[in-house]
């Protein structure tokens, strides 16, 4: 990321004015680069210019429409209800001279723009029980206000993102292929995590699919995006790159694999592992605040098992990109995925152990808000 060469030919396509000197590398996002301009007028907003990882996402324009009605349907409800500020709550695409909320370079590279949300700070790390409370207030919101927007109508611009069935079928596939010699050394994490894929493939279960609403969900919920203002108060949800159909303990389990970890994703030193249970406590009550009211009783269970199938996800991923040969996800070392796999597997083991007291924090929680509906 640095110089953009055709950055006139870029911002010149977007209906605002940049100052083109003034592009600056913003933020600490791993999947888009994200620059900062400067607004040529002088008033209110600069912008923010994005190129869009098209190694990932491979189908802008559908991406593009899944995020404007996203958009659409939370700026349409905080108009009617006049609550809260669409222009500062909510992200703002800029669009294209000609239509889109995208624009293709002479490269073939995918860009989009949107106003720059000034005075807010996102963090990559969760440092207080205020900050996983207004995470869980925000991602809460979030989904209530969605809830309403059926689901069927997004596309799938990553297909079975969340499909477990289908992750634990990549890794068999990379187990039998095993192209780089791999699988030998992995017996203990593929027993761990063939010893509960059953467990884990609750929500691809015909029943389950059949019981629990598929809602919009953020699918990407780590605490940097969620932008906070400068009293520490979340401010917009942001990244909404991977807004799909979706359960909603998929964005409930993965906001608690970053936020209640106390150490890094890849920890080598699993002793360092621990669950901070405070921060989980803090995150499922500012959820809940908004959350209780529209989940259905059976989704309201569903969320502990989120819990535990994202970092069981993770660590299938993992470990199929170990065994692929490292294609997916960048590594600093070679064992650097399976390093990743067995924190994965480790923050895994202590939820387990506190899954009961977690899920009556949940419940607890939530019977604040529907008293008649809870059987704790
Ligand atoms: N509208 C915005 N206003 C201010 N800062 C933003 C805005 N959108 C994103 N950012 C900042 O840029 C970073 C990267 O953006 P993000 O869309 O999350 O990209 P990535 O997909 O690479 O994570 C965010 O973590 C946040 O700090
Ligand atoms: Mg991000």
């Amino acid at each position: 990321m640095g110089r953009i060469k055709n950055l006139f030919e870029i911002t010149s396509k977007f209906r605002c004015h940049v100052d083109v000197s003034t592009l600056k590398p913003y933020g600490s996002g791993h999947i888009n680069d994200t620059y900062r301009l400067k607004n040529l007028a002088g008033t209110e907003y600069d912008y923010l210019l994005q190129k869009i990882n098209n190694d990932i996402f491979t189908d802008v324009p559908r991406l593009t429409e899944n995020m404007c009605r996203v958009i659409a349907h939370l700026k349409g409800k905080m108009d009617a209800s006049g609550e809260g500020d669409p222009q500062k709550e909510v992200m703002t695409l800029i669009a294209t001279k000609t239509g889109p909320y995208f624009y293709e370079d002479s490269n073939g590279h995918y860009w989009r723009m949107c106003l720059f949300l000034k005075d807010t700070r996102s963090y990559d790390v969760v440092e207080t029980e205020k900050q996983a409370y207004e995470g869980g207030k925000a991602f809460g919101k979030f989904q209530a206000m969605l809830s309403d927007l059926p689901a069927d109508i997004m596309h799938e611009v990553i297909p079975d993102f969340h499909n477990i069935k289908k992750r634990l079928g990549q890794l068999n596939q990379a187990v039998k292929e095993n192209p780089k010699g791999r699988a030998g050394l992995v017996f203990q994490e593929l027993e761990a995590i063939k010893k509960r894929s059953e467990v884990m493939s609750f929500f691809q279960e015909a029943a389950q699919q059949l019981t629990l609403p598929r809602r919009v969900i953020h699918n990407d919920t780590k605490f940097n995006n969620v932008l906070l203002d400068l009293k520490g108060n979340a401010q917009c949800v942001i990244d909404l790159d991977t807004v799909m159909a979706g359960y909603v303990a998929y964005d409930f389990g993965d906001a608690i694999r970053t936020i209640a970890n106390t150490a890094a994703e890849d920890e080598i030193e699993l002793s360092r592992i621990q669950l901070n249970l405070d921060l989980f406590n803090a995150y499922t009550k500012g959820y809940m605040e908004s959350a209780a009211s529209f989940l259905k009783e059976w989704e309201l269970r569903s969320l502990i098992k989120g819990v535990l199938l994202m970092p069981y996800m993770q660590a299938v991923r993992f470990l199929t990109d170990y065994l692929n040969g490292d294609k997916y996800y960048k590594i600093r070392s070679v064992e650097h995925n399976l390093e990743r796999t067995r924190a994965q597997l480790q923050l895994l083991k202590l939820l387990e152990a506190q899954a009961t007291a977690m899920e009556k924090t949940i419940l607890a929680e939530a019977k604040k808000y529907r008293k008649h509906f809870v059987k704790l």
